[in-house]
């Protein structure tokens, strides 16, 4: 699922210097192979604060989001990981502070395609799970797909992704008490199952920017009735 394209050669033209000059011998350069985020193959509707869940899907399954950027390693797991930009400076604002508060944390999974969510679907019922309807959204229905939500792991577990094991640990519990004052919520809260329609999932966060993260605080709520009741007209 990773899409390996050749950098554009992005070397500066030099313009020629006029006669005499004799420095034009083309020079051969290694070109790198790096790793470039999606871009949209054509123009959607924004979706960042699409109230997507169990019954809510993209209206498109092809969506991707503009602005998808890779993070660097200080705060990801392993490369190839994209989220887009805004959302990228937030978690980078986070991880500073956590830090500072000597929690490292880091993203294990970013923007997911319809495609890689398929994927892990197919996968995962491979390897036995059966309970994927509940821990799994169907390619289409994932926030993933926003590229705005993210699982995030720490230090203290070795950076297992989407794993139990964060739950309770130095990171998590300071994302529970620090996330929403840099924007983010967590989507599948211990105990709202039945609200959210997931188990619950300590790892992932959704961003929503600072002031609807604080009002989903004050009025706890879940980020599914958050979105309901604000894009209920009045
Ligand atoms: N694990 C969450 C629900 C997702 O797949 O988007
Ligand atoms: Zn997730």
């Amino acid at each position: 699922n990773k899409q390996i394209i050749i950098e554009e050669d992005t070397t500066p033209i030099i313009e020629d210097e006029g006669p005499g000059d004799n420095k034009q011998e083309e020079e051969k350069i290694d070109k790198p192979i790096v790793y470039v985020c999606p871009t949209p193959k054509k123009e959607y509707d924004n979706m960042f604060l699409l109230n997507i869940g169990q019954t809510i899907g993209l209206p498109d399954k092809t969506y991707i989001p503009e602005n998808l950027v890779e993070l660097s390693s200080t705060i990801s797991t392993r490369k190839n990981i994209c989220l887009t930009q805004e959302v990228k400076d937030a978690f980078e604002s986070m991880a500073k502070d956590a830090l500072e508060d000597e929690n490292i944390i880091k993203v294990s999974s970013g923007f997911r395609s319809y495609e890689y969510q398929q994927g892990l679907i197919t996968n995962a019922i491979k390897n036995g799970k059966t309970d994927t309807d509940v821990s799994i959204a169907k390619a289409g229905y994932s926030e993933h797909q926003l590229g705005i939500a993210m699982d995030i792991t720490g230090a203290s577990i070795g950076y297992g992704s989407a794993t139990g094991g964060f739950n309770e640990t130095p990171e998590e519990l300071w994302l529970r008490d620090n996330a929403y004052l840099y924007g983010f919520t967590q989507s599948y809260p211990y105990g709202k199952e039945d609200i959210t329609g997931y188990k619950y999932e300590p790892w992932h966060y959704r961003y929503v920017g600072i002031d609807n993260a604080k009002k989903i605080k004050d009025l706890d709520l879940t980020i599914t009735e958050f979105l309901n009741i604000k894009n209920t007209p009045e």
